[in-house]
């Protein structure tokens, strides 16, 4: 699983995001289908970005505000 001890800070345009629940996706931290590719189980995690803002993906994956980081990170 495709795990980081930081964020993926990203200044997002208003639309739909796919971020990749799974790990496995190789444009982190978007899905790109790599779940149905390896039958992982997962499915990406839906959100709609309403206006430009930058966004906080969560990367180490253990964040309990996912798919948004919450600094869980920094006490791994
Ligand atoms: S590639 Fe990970 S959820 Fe789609």
């Amino acid at each position: 699983m495709s795990e980081r001890k930081q964020p993926y800070v990203i200044s997002e345009e208003p639309g739909d995001k796919y971020y990749c629940a799974c790990g496995k996706s190789e444009t982190q931290p978007y899905c790109d289908g790599a779940h149905e590719r390896l039958n992982t189980g997962k499915t990406p995690t839906h959100v709609v970005i309403e206006k430009k803002k930058s966004v906080a993906w969560c990367g180490c994956r253990k964040s309990e505000n996912m798919p948004f980081c919450d600094g869980t990170h920094t006490r791994l």
